[in-house]
């Protein structure tokens, strides 16, 4: 589906108002830099320093830096601040099209999968599961998947994931929508990862960071994986867990690309 093209508005208040509602907020220079990357379709990027942002292009993004230099709208501060929830201090926000869940349906349903889908098991953290999306995204993994209520486009985990949902499959489902392929479920108890390769079509599951694993989802595991980790130890952190579950997949084989 083609996203509407991005607005320039005379009055870009009133433009902002109309469009928050339905839009995904990224707060700051870098989630829009990394959201214009990833193909986000932006309806509108309002700053309060035009001048510091483009500065910050030329350092940090010159394969971005036209596209912002088209898009970037310049407002005095106190606008902008009264526009974001937390003034960022990049002065940069904008809003972005959510891309349309049948579009993520699909991508996690294709077939053969060339890197695994991570799947959040009914998570609490808003903060961890942006972290797990920044960390899909650089690994290159398929999608993040969540059961349960936490909406994974919530404005926190948006800022928590830097811009990056857009650089990956991003939707919440049930355990029985699952997409296809094999389950490998983290868990203390489960076999020493480092015996095994994690293939490029698993769903890598992880539990909630208050009970683990749900019966659900242990239901759907073909096999569960343990993180080597001294005895007297309970657990990891969710999305520590989740980095060393996909750094394995990549130094086993799957290595996201260079480029
Ligand atoms: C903070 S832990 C959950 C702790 C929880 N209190 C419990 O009873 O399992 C969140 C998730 O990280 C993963 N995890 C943490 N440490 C792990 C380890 N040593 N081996 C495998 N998975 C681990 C598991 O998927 C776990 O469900």
């Amino acid at each position: 589906m083609t996203d509407p093209a991005p607005e320039t508005p005379a009055d870009p208040v009133s433009a902002w108002r109309r469009l928050a509602g339905a839009a995904v907020l990224l707060d700051g220079f870098h989630a829009l830099k990394h959201a214009v990357r990833f193909g986000a379709g932006i309806r509108l990027a309002l700053t309060a320093d035009r001048a510091g942002a483009l500065a910050l292009a030329d350092e940090l993004a010159g394969d971005v830096r036209d596209t912002l230099a088209e898009l970037l709208i310049e407002v005095p501060h106190e606008t902008y601040a009264a526009l974001v929830p937390r003034p960022h201090p990049t002065a940069v926000a904008a809003l972005a099209v959510r891309p349309s869940r049948a579009d993520n349906l699909q991508e996690l349903a294709r077939t053969p999968r060339t890197a695994p889908v991570v799947v959040l098991d009914d998570p609490r953290n808003l903060g961890n599961a942006g972290a797990v999306i920044r960390l899909a995204a650089g690994f290159g993994a398929t999608g993040v998947v969540t059961t349960g209520t936490l909406d994974p486009w919530h404005p926190t985990v948006v800022r928590g994931g830097a811009g990056l949902h857009f650089a990956t499959a991003v939707e919440r489902l049930t355990v029985e929508e699952l997409p296809p392929g094999p389950v490998f479920a983290l868990d203390p108890e489960g076999e020493d990862i480092r015996s095994l390769k994690l293939p490029d079509d698993a769903l890598l599951a992880f539990g909630s960071e208050r009970s683990g694993l749900s019966a659900e989802l242990r239901a759907r595991a073909d096999h569960l994986v343990a993180l080597p980790m001294r005895p007297q130890v309970s657990s990891y952190n969710l999305a520590t867990s989740v980095a060393m579950t996909l750094y394995h997949w990549s130094a086993t084989g799957g290595a996201p690309h260079a480029s």
